[in-house]
């Protein structure tokens, strides 16, 4: 499976903080906020990477992850020039792609919980069609929302719907067959002029191949848009970090946890990040799994 991050946009909603940096680059507490969504297609098991952001952000997520290879994992790079819509990934990414399986993850969207790892690879090895993973909003109005018929079957998504006919929002986490660069070739742009994701999702809803899976009371998904929610996000984490002594999106740890490198690579990476928090975290982690740990064994 290839997966894709989405992360361009103008971040207008952040500004002036986005103003001379991406909204992807900005901190979540100890990390950048693309760890995030990063972190979650390792954790499906996803090694070839496409990351999309804004011409001018290129070189800044280059000079964070390079390549990937310290992670074990392949990073590439594509521009999108405007902002015209999420389902233009699709096809941005087609090449990388290459019309296999993919997963698509906008970069600022954070996942996190005990049952995450499990629940996202079970849907990735069942997958057929599309799965969209599910929330529940207070704030229907300001996601895609799934509509269901008296059998709990998925009839329908509905972007931003002013009367909303559920509180289950769509997150932007999105698995799709070999098919989705073509979907989204399709698309045209909305009343809103943008190429909607949910216009590629309620295609597969049509042909009867969409899965909703609604993400578990442990898991917790947060869209780091806003300033409320950027300074949320950063609480939330700090708070497992000191209570918990857990940092969760943490690449370097997934990357071990995955069999993508072995301990001594994460005691390097973690040396390397200096004398952080953060950087001690990771040596940490990489001492407590070592000898317990065998490559190629999953969480
Ligand atoms: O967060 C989940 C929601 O994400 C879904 O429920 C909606 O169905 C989906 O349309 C999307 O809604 P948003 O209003 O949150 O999308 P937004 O325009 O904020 O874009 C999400 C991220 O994707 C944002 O970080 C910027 C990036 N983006 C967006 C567009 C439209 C791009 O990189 N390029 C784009 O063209």
């Amino acid at each position: 499976m290839r997966g894709i991050i989405l992360a361009g946009g103008r971040g207008t909603r952040l500004h002036p903080v986005t103003r001379a940096t991406s909204k992807q680059l900005l901190p979540v507490y100890d990390k950048p906020v693309i760890y995030y969504p990063l972190s979650v297609l390792m954790l499906i098991g996803i090694r070839e990477i496409l990351i999309i952001c804004t011409p001018e952000a290129v070189s800044g997520f280059r000079s964070l992850l390079g390549d990937g290879r310290h992670l074990g994992i392949s990073i590439s790079y594509e521009t999108q020039e405007e902002p015209r819509g999420i389902a233009e990934a699709l096809v941005i990414g087609e090449r990388h792609i290459d019309g296999e399986p993919c997963a698509l993850v906008l970069g600022d969207n954070l996942f996190y919980g005990p049952t995450l790892g499990r629940t996202l690879r079970d849907a990735a090895d069942s997958l057929e069609g599309c799965v969209l993973f599910g929330k529940e909003v207070a704030d229907p109005q300001r996601f895609g929302i799934a509509e269901f018929d008296a059998s709990g079957n998925l009839v329908s998504i509905e972007e931003k719907p002013a009367y909303p006919r559920s509180k289950h929002a769509v997150t932007g986490l999105y698995l799709y067959d070999g098919r989705a660069s073509r979907i989204a070739a399709d698309v045209r742009p909305s009343p809103r002029g943008e190429l909607e994701i949910t216009d590629v999702n309620q295609a597969y809803v049509e042909e009867g191949s969409a899965r909703f899976v609604p993400l578990g009371d442990d898991c917790t998904w947060i869209d780091v848009g806003t300033e409320e929610s950027l300074f949320d996000a950063g609480d939330r984490v700090r708070r497992l970090a000191q209570e918990h002594g857990v940092r969760v999106g943490c690449v370097e740890q997934v990357a071990l946890e995955m069999g993508f490198i072995d301990a001594d690579e994460c005691s390097r990476l973690g040396r390397e990040s200096g004398d952080s928090p953060y950087g001690r975290y990771v040596v940490d982690v990489a001492r407590s799994l070592n000898g317990t740990y065998r490559e190629g064994e999953s969480p």
